[in-house]
This record gives C-alpha cells, sequence and structure tokens, in this order.
C-alpha cells in the first residue's frame, strides 16, 4: 500500500520526547521495526507499520474491561454518534479553538477513538497525537486516514494514565473530549491532569468535556441507587465501562488545583444538534450570549460539562 499513514512514523517523530512506560528510562532506539527500552530491554511494537503501541505491562482489570468493550464496540461507535448527535460536542472541542489552531500547531488528541475528532482536528493544525488503549478503534481511525490522505497524525496505542510523552512543554492543544469520565479513580484523574499541565506548552490550551451529575441524574439515582446506567454519581455502563458524573464545580477545582488558567466553562446536553447549528452561525459576539443561555437553559438536566483552560 503506498498511503500509508506514516508508515515511519518512528522516523518522522522525534523518539526522544517518548520514555519507556515501565521504567519511565528516555534511553529508547528504535530497532528492528521497533522501538526498545535499552534500560529494561521492553520492546515497542509498531503495529500495523502505523500503530505505536506503548501499553503499560501492566493494566488494571477494570481498565482491561473497557479495553475490550470498546475493541468490540468500535465497529459500531460512528453508527451510534452520528455527526448530528455529536456536534455540540466537536463545537465545544474543537470549532470554538479554531481561532486558536493554525499551521504551526502540536495536538494531543486523547482518548481518540475511532477518530471523529482527529480527522477534523487534522485540516486545523501542524501534527495529532492521537491516543488511545483500544486498537480496534485505532484501526478505525487509521482507515479513516488512508481514506482521507491524511499523513500529519501519529498514531499510538498507550493509557492515560501512563503517557508515554517525556518532555514538558511540548503540546500547544490538548483535546480530552469525553475520556476523563472513565478514568477510574480521584488518584488517577487528578494525576493525568497535572501531568497534561506539565506537557502543555506556556500559553497552550486544554479543552475538556465529561459526563456531568446533572439534577435529573441525581433523582434517578435517588429512586433507583442500585440502577446500572449512567445515572449514579459513579458506576458501570452496561457493557462493564466504568463512569463518574461530574459537578461543574468539581471538575473546576480538579483544574484549578493542578494550577491551570480557567479560561470559560459551561454546561450543555450533547443530542441538541438545533443548538449546535444555531451556534456555528452566529457572529462571535452573538454565540457569548448564546452559550450563556444554553448554560442557563440546560443547568439541571446538562448531560455534559466543558471546560477551556491555559498554563
Ligand atoms: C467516549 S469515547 C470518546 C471518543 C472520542 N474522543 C469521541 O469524542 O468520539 C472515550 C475514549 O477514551 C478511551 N479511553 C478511556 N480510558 C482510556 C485510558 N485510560 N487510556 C486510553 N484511552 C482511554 C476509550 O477507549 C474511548 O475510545
Ligand atoms: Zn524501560
Amino acid at each position: 500500500m503506498s498511503r500509508l499513514v506514516n508508515p515511519k512514523s518512528i522516523h518522522s517523530i522525534d523518539i526522544s520526547i517518548l520514555k519507556c512506560v515501565d521504567c519511565f528510562s528516555t534511553e529508547l532506539s528504535y530497532y528492528n521495526g521497533a522501538i526498545r527500552c535499552m534500560s529494561c530491554q521492553r520492546e515497542y511494537n509498531i503495529i500495523d507499520d502505523s500503530i505505536i503501541s506503548m501499553l503499560p505491562s501492566r493494566i488494571s482489570s477494570v481498565k482491561q474491561n473497557e479495553m475490550r468493550a470498546r475493541d468490540n464496540d468500535s465497529l459500531n461507535y460512528d453508527r451510534r454518534r452520528s455527526e448530528d448527535y455529536t456536534s455540540l460536542l466537536d463545537y465545544f472541542c474543537i470549532e470554538k479553538h479554531s481561532g486558536f489552531l493554525s499551521q504551526d500547531t502540536v495536538v494531543l488528541d486523547l482518548g481518540a477513538g475511532t477518530g471523529r475528532s482527529t480527522v477534523k482536528l487534522t485540516k486545523a493544525c501542524k501534527i495529532v497525537f492521537a491516543v488511545d488503549f483500544s486498537l480496534e478503534s485505532l484501526r478505525i481511525l487509521r482507515r479513516k486516514l488512508i481514506n482521507a490522505g491524511i499523513s500529519n497524525v501519529v498514531l499510538m496505542q498507550a493509557d492515560i494514565s501512563r503517557l508515554p510523552f517525556y518532555k514538558p512543554d511540548c503540546f500547544d492543544f490538548i483535546n480530552c473530549e469525553d475520556f476523563i469520565q472513565h478514568i477510574p479513580s480521584f488518584g488517577e484523574r487528578e494525576r493525568i491532569l497535572s501531568e497534561l499541565y506539565c506537557f502543555l506548552k506556556k500559553n497552550g490550551r486544554l479543552a475538556i468535556t465529561a459526563y456531568h451529575y446533572s439534577r435529573s441524574k441525581q433523582s434517578v439515582d435517588f429512586i433507583q441507587p442500585d440502577k446500572v446506567g449512567e445515572s449514579g454519581k459513579q458506576g458501570f455502563h452496561l457493557n462493564d465501562i466504568y463512569y463518574y458524573n461530574f459537578s461543574l464545580p468539581e471538575l473546576y477545582v480538579l483544574l484549578y488545583q493542578q494550577s491551570f488558567r480557567i479560561l470559560e466553562y459551561g454546561l450543555f446536553f450533547f443530542e441538541l444538534p438545533v443548538w449546535a447549528r444555531i451556534l456555528r452561525r452566529a457572529t462571535r459576539c452573538d454565540r457569548i450570549k448564546l452559550e450563556k443561555s444554553l448554560y442557563r437553559f440546560l443547568k439541571s438536566s446538562a448531560n455534559r460539562v466543558y471546560f477551556c483552560a491555559s498554563k
């Protein structure tokens, strides 16, 4: 195949920005089509000639369950999340930042999955590092990139709680679209955000969306405390995927404590394509007013919280 995405991605990215996720050594070298840690001798494969696989040797069973569920669901994922259905998510995570992104911007897209947002980001920036632990989702993303002739993406299979990056200040924009609610402990969520602060360049931007613990979820929780689904403060979806519902102040404090400067925040209900269309067509000034009314209107039922923060 002649149009492989980054067929030599390892040559085209500087491996000095990477570290071994088992022993944290930065002494890595490219050897025999794989990356080898010279300190613990761990080898990281490059799957399908494009996906750098840097998972830690040990992964908790909660995460293994999610990896399995995401792999099994990868073929259906895009079908369930139609363009209309997710347009508000993309509005808050990508479109709102179009003035910030440029052809020099280096982006880290965490929990990229099948790449709904990754593909959109590639058009607005220099390079995107797309990270997910679901190999099958990344394979779907890889196919999309090949079909669209897009080559400015580095695909990485990694655990966001053990990112293989070494150098601080290496990303201009970090997209955390809908994954932080699946990180199974407070300590881990805190550690991830603190590490992201370190990876972000000065004045860089972080966009984050997460499940919101809305009043409607709280009342379901009150009536049916043992319900499996997504209404409890935390729990498991039917496919065994862990989730945590944030309140707006909780995520605010979490970001603030890691020293992020909070630029904007809000609530939204993401299955509202009409709102996405209205916001997209509005002028910049009207957008601000419209976002505020969306926030007021949805305060009790919004199923997502949104933050934009900077370093
Ligand atoms: C709800 S999906 C969002 C996918 C994509 N960002 C979107 O908006 O369509 C969450 C993604 O995060 C990934 N994910 C969750 N926890 C992860 C972890 N610890 N490390 C790497 N990926 C993770 C899942 O595999 C899944 O693809
Ligand atoms: Zn090592």
